[in-house]
């Protein structure tokens, strides 16, 4: 099994949701995938000139030469796309969006209707083929990935891929801190580990793995509690004064 895992966030490997991916890409390694590890963040890679010159003037070739344009080749012929991003702003980052733009030259600007949705052809290679999401956000709650979900199962339909599934880590904002300061996530990080796993042997995610990745670590009021403390003692706030609110 071919696996590209795009790290789309900007921290890259030093990033919360990296902590995720690379526990996933042990485990898909263990079972004897082949995995290639891509930071988006360093890539030279240029925008989508949205004007669909991959479509109607040299049909599946880009116009730009630059590194997604060599990655959008592998990603053809890629069995699974592991598409890993913190949530921002509800969706993915923009270094994963400038990816995730390049990638429609895989796809013909001819329409079919597939189980009563429309979507472009693709060329028969694709099909057989998955994604999986790995996220984290910032927020406490789940809810924070609705959009980022949708988005991704969206992209994965467009490009006649099975959408596999989410593994989410809500308030992944503390998980490194989290683990300086003794909470136990081992459990968390296990269970990503045991994501690349499944995903090879069994080509699917376990609900008891996907739950174990996004169980609550603390409460809500402790989640709150925690972060602003932290960010008390890093900025010296005071008391009706909080940073970047401050009209005073
Ligand atoms: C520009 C920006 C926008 C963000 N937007 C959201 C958001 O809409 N919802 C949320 O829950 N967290 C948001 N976050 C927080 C990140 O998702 C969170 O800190 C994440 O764990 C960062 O992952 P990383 O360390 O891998 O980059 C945002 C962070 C940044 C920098």
């Amino acid at each position: 099994m071919k696996m590209i895992a795009i790290d789309g966030s900007p921290h890259g490997a030093r990033g919360n949701t990296a902590l995720l991916l690379d526990e996933f890409i042990q485990g898909a390694r263990a079972e004897g995938a082949d995995v290639e590890r891509v930071s988006a963040a360093s890539l030279n890679a240029e925008n989508c000139c949205g004007r669909m010159v991959c479509w109607y003037r040299t049909p599946g070739l880009c116009i730009h030469a630059d590194d997604v344009n060599e990655l959008v080749d592998r990603m053809a012929w890629a069995d699974v796309w592991v598409l890993s991003t913190p949530v921002h702003l509800g969706g993915m980052t923009e270094q994963m969006v400038r990816v995730m733009e390049r990638t429609v030259r895989l796809l013909s600007p001819c329409f079919e209707i597939h189980d009563s949705r429309t979507r472009h052809i693709t060329s028969p290679y694709a099909s057989g083929k998955s994604v999986v999401l790995i996220s984290t956000c910032g927020y406490y709650e789940e809810t924070a990935f609705s959009p980022l979900v949708s988005q991704v199962e969206d992209l994965s339909w467009s490009h006649h891929r099975r959408f596999v599934g989410a593994l989410l880590r809500p308030h992944g904002l503390a998980l490194r801190y989290m683990q300086e300061n003794g909470i136990d996530v081992r459990r968390v990080l296990d269970a990503a580990r045991i994501g690349g796993q499944e995903l090879v042997r069994d080509g699917a995610l376990s609900a008891t793995t996907l739950e174990a990745i996004r169980q609550p670590l603390l409460t809500q009021e402790e989640f709150v509690l925690m972060m602003n403390a932290a960010f008390e003692r890093r900025m010296g706030c005071q008391p009706g004064r909080t940073p970047g609110c401050d009209t005073g």
